[in-house]
């Protein structure tokens, strides 16, 4: 298939997308997931644009709907994104601490759209080098989950390219990671154990009892209309203990959606304490 995606395709491909994952495709990206799709169809040997849209979503072609799930997610990221937000997360972490009535919890944090690790994995530093060695006896579990399949794997090598560490210390590199003769750097194996990633839709609430005390919803709800925001923000509130924050992309806002956060600072929010399980809409 040489031609990118006619407006009807584009319009049907943008729908099955949107209904899986909430992502919105504007009309000016069409050439981007032309491009996109061209790469499915070439690598399945598919005819037609049409022809592969009904593939994908067939029940037995759960596979092929993964693949192409992932090649149509952005999945761009890198180690201490939005220094301001680290430099809250270390605040909130040395707070937390300074409180004899919560130094010894547990501490659990969900990085909701992962990607390939490097956001939780830089959780992890941050933690170590404020609670020291161990962690200083806190039990820590960091939770990361995406859309995308190939990227959790990458998440679980903990393999990463000189660009991801780009805004990272020189001094934190050399701590934390080992260069291999693939000018990969991988990220130390004993921290990475306090790490775990699974595959999650958003778009669903989060299966299970689990609850956090930070959610890193960071750079995905810029994917995302109104009501796709309003209902990831809404999974994200039910899972934070109430007092718990959240943090999301500094160019993302939370303005003419309805949820029920508070405003701490800019991209920074906090789940009010005695909040209920369903958030009240609000408006901020
Ligand atoms: C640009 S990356 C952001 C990574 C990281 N949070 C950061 O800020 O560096 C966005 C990630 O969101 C994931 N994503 C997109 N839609 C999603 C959905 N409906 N559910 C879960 N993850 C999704 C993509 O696969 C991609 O890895």
């Amino acid at each position: 298939m040489d031609r990118g995606l006619n407006s009807e395709e584009f319009q049907r491909y943008h729908d099955l997308i949107y209904r899986i994952a909430g992502i919105h495709y504007p009309a000016e990206k069409a050439e981007l997931l032309s491009n996109r799709v061209k790469k499915r169809l070439r690598a399945t040997s598919t005819p037609t644009y049409d022809a592969y849209l009904l593939r994908i979503q067939l029940p037995n072609e759960a596979t092929e709907q993964q693949a192409f799930l992932d090649s149509i997610t952005t999945n761009e990221t890198y180690f201490f994104r939005c220094q301001r937000h680290w430099d809250f997360f270390r605040q909130a972490v040395e707070q937390r601490q300074a409180d004899p009535a919560r130094k010894n919890e547990p501490i659990r944090i969900w990085s909701a759209a992962a990607s390939t690790g490097a956001e939780a994995f830089s959780m992890l530093i941050v933690l170590q080098e404020t609670l020291g060695v161990g962690f200083g006896g806190v039990g820590v579990e960091v939770f990361g989950t995406d859309l995308s399949a190939h990227v959790l794997d990458d998440a679980r090598r903990g393999a990463f390219r000189a660009y991801a560490l780009a805004q990272t210390p020189p001094e934190l590199v050399k701590k934390y990671f080992t260069k291999n003769d693939k000018d990969e750097f991988l990220f130390n194996r004993a921290l990475a154990r306090h790490a775990t990633f699974q595959r999650h839709n958003l778009m669903q609430p989060l299966p299970g009892s689990r609850k956090f005390d930070l959610v890193f919803l960071r750079n995905v709800m810029i994917y995302f209309d109104g009501p796709s925001r309003e209902r990831v923000l809404k999974n994200a509130f039910d899972v934070l203990v109430p007092g718990g924050h959240l943090i999301v992309g500094e160019s993302e806002s939370l303005l003419s959606v309805t949820h029920g956060f508070q405003y701490l600072k800019p991209s920074i929010f906090s789940k009010p304490s005695g909040a209920p399980a369903a958030p009240k809409p609000a408006r901020t």
